[in-house]
């Protein structure tokens, strides 16, 4: 019993703590999460200091690491402006 109250919690909890699939930002930018969530695997690797909002998340930091350095370091997704502002 206690190991099924233990699964539905889980479920439950997964439902708001795996974030947005689709997330707006701004200048037409439609960041894919969930599609990033599979390809990479490891939330940490955006989400260095917890999960939820990403602190001081903004242009430096998508036009940095946050978004555009790992596509250069990986040599996957967009790195030209017209990739990621639709
Ligand atoms: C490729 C980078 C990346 C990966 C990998 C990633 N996230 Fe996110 N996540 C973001 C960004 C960017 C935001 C928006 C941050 C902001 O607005 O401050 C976000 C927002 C969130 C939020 C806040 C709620 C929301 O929808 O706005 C949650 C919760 C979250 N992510 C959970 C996760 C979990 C759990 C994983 C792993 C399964 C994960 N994320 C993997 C980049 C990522
Ligand atoms: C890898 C994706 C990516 C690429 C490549 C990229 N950007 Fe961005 N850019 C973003 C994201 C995401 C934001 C929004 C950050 C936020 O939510 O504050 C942004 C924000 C901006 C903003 C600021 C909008 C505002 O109101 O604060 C401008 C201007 C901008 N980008 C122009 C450009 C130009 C010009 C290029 C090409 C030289 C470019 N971007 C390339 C993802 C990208
Ligand atoms: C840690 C590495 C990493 C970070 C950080 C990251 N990406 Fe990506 N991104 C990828 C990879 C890998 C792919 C290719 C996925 C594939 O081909 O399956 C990709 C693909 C994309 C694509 C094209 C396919 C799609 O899913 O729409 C867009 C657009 C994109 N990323 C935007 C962003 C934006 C905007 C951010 C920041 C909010 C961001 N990425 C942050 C690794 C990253």
């Amino acid at each position: 019993m206690k190991k099924i109250l233990a699964t539905l919690a889980l479920v439950a909890f997964a439902g708001t703590a795996f974030g947005a699939d689709m997330i707006e930002m701004k200048k037409g930018v439609k960041f894919n999460h969930k599609a990033h969530q599979e390809a990479l695997k490891n939330c940490k690797k955006c989400h260095t200091k917890g999960l939820g909002k990403i602190e001081g998340f903004g242009k430096d930091l998508a036009h940095g690491k946050g978004c555009k350095g790992c596509h250069v370091e990986m040599k996957k997704g967009p790195t030209t402006c017209k990739g990621c502002h639709s």
